[in-house]
């Protein structure tokens, strides 16, 4: 077994909260309400793993499956400016867009095949100075929520559900590369039975993700990051601020 690498947030409670950054051979899910800031802490990550290890990085280029079609490389390239500035450091961001492979994806089944093309994407890359060690899917459920609906579909859709997280689980192990993975929360607060704030997916995304991150909108450019399960780390919040320059404390 290769040794666990982390890849840092830029955000210092963040990264303490997680025990020093993302874990690699892992999978962490960001889950929480539209505009939560999902999608900008995975655009964040897909920056920031380009680092050297000294900046918090692993070295590593990003594989991303964009189900909802919401990459949006203008972001990468102010998120790099915003590195650029806090290091005090000459980036490019052609280069860092060079290292992020978006491939989107058309349907579950299509999303579960590219994690096959993505495991060859990552074998060519092996050998090359940039290895991938991340590997993102937004959203994780958008596809399996719209294409099975009705009681009858919920056995079959949590099968393929459970062969897809044990794709990505393999991913991350095989490149000892981090796995982070979007979910939505259910659309309709169930106050009688359960907690509103559930994400969707069911038993086989909650055993399958390491770690379970809960987003929240607070004041303004404020995010409150929860760290509802983990193996080892005790429960915590972070606060996180989305800003021009990126993700910031
Ligand atoms: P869904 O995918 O709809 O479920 O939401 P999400 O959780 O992925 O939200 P997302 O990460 O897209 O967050 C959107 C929010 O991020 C916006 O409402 C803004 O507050 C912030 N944001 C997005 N782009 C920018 C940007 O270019 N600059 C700044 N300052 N903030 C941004
Ligand atoms: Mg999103």
């Amino acid at each position: 077994r290769k040794l666990v690498g982390k890849l840092t947030t830029g955000c210092v409670e963040f990264d303490e909260m997680m025990g020093g950054g993302i874990e690699t051979q892992s999978i962490t899910e960001l889950y929480g309400e539209f505009g939560s800031g999902k999608t900008q802490v995975a655009h964040q990550l897909a920056v920031n793993v380009q680092m050297d290890r000294e900046h918090g990085g692993l070295d590593g280029s990003v594989i991303i499956i964009d189900t909802e079609n919401t990459f949006r490389p203008e972001r990468i390239t102010q998120m790099v400016k915003g590195l650029s500035e806090k290091y005090g450091m000459e980036l490019d961001p052609e280069e860092f867009l060079q290292n992020i492979h978006v491939a989107r994806a058309y349907n579950s089944n299509h999303q579960i095949l590219l994690v096959d093309s993505a495991t060859d994407l990552a074998n060519e890359l092996k050998e090359m100075g940039k290895p991938v060690r991340l590997l993102i899917v937004d959203s994780l459920m958008a596809h399996f929520r719209a294409e099975y609906v009705g009681r009858g579909t919920l056995a079959d859709r949590q099968q393929k559900l459970n062969k897809h997280m044990h794709g990505l689980l393999r991913f991350g192990d095989l490149f000892n590369a981090c796995v982070v993975v979007t979910n939505q929360v259910m659309a309709k607060p169930d106050a009688f039975f359960g907690d509103p704030t559930r994400p969707v997916g069911g038993h086989v995304v909650g055993h399958t993700a390491t770690f379970r991150l809960y987003l929240r909108k607070s004041k303004g450019e404020k995010r409150i990051i929860r760290l509802v399960d983990s193996p080892s780390l005790p429960e915590g919040e972070a606060v996180v601020a989305v800003t021009t320059a990126g993700l910031t404390d």
